[in-house]
């Protein structure tokens, strides 16, 4: 369906500015749902960024738990490059960093304290978990690997739209 608009205007001429126009309108397809963060130091990309990072790391971690195909080594792999990750988005949480294409809550500036609280339980529960997964033993990976997915949804609950 989202093909559909492209074929009608540039069917009918066939300039040679076309496949400019196809790119154009096929990269505004892309993007044009999406706001562009333009204010210097680009904060809200750089920790949206960030957090794709820590979902990159973290979930093949879940779906060798869920699948039951826990490979100790590779776990641990994900395990340290999350590790690596985690302290990425937070410093990009300053002041007046509230605009679109956050999907951060209002809220979230007002209970500074209480963010904090959560991203400590966070940076805690993956520390514990690259031990756990430093032992080797898929049983301790699986109870350290519930904490991290709790924090996750614990501060998304509140300040994630
Ligand atoms: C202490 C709070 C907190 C913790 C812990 C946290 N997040 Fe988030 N996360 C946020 C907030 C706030 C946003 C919205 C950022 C924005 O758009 O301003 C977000 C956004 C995201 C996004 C969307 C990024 C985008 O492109 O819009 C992903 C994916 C994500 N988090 C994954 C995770 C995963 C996975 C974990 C746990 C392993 C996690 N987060 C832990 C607060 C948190």
């Amino acid at each position: 369906m989202i093909a559909a608009p492209i074929h009608f205007p540039f069917c009918i001429s066939m300039s040679p500015k076309t496949p400019l126009l196809l790119v154009a309108l096929l990269l505004c397809l892309v993007a044009c749902g999406e706001v562009e963060d333009t204010r210097p130091g680009q904060p809200v990309a750089r920790r949206q960024q960030a957090f794709k990072d820590i979902l990159r790391s973290f979930e093949p971690m879940g779906i060798q738990l869920r699948t039951n195909q826990y490979k100790a080594e590779s776990f641990l792999a994900h395990a340290r490059q999350l590790a690596a990750v985690k302290d990425a988005p937070w410093a990009h949480f300053g002041a007046d960093t509230q605009y679109p294409p956050s999907k951060s809550d209002d809220r979230l500036w007002q209970e500074m304290e209480h963010f904090t609280t959560e991203r400590d339980k966070f940076l805690q529960a993956v520390d514990a978990l690259q031990v756990a997964a430093e032992s080797r033993s898929v049983e301790a990976a699986r109870a350290a690997y519930a904490p991290v997915q709790e924090s996750c949804r614990s501060c998304h609950k509140r300040y994630k739209h």
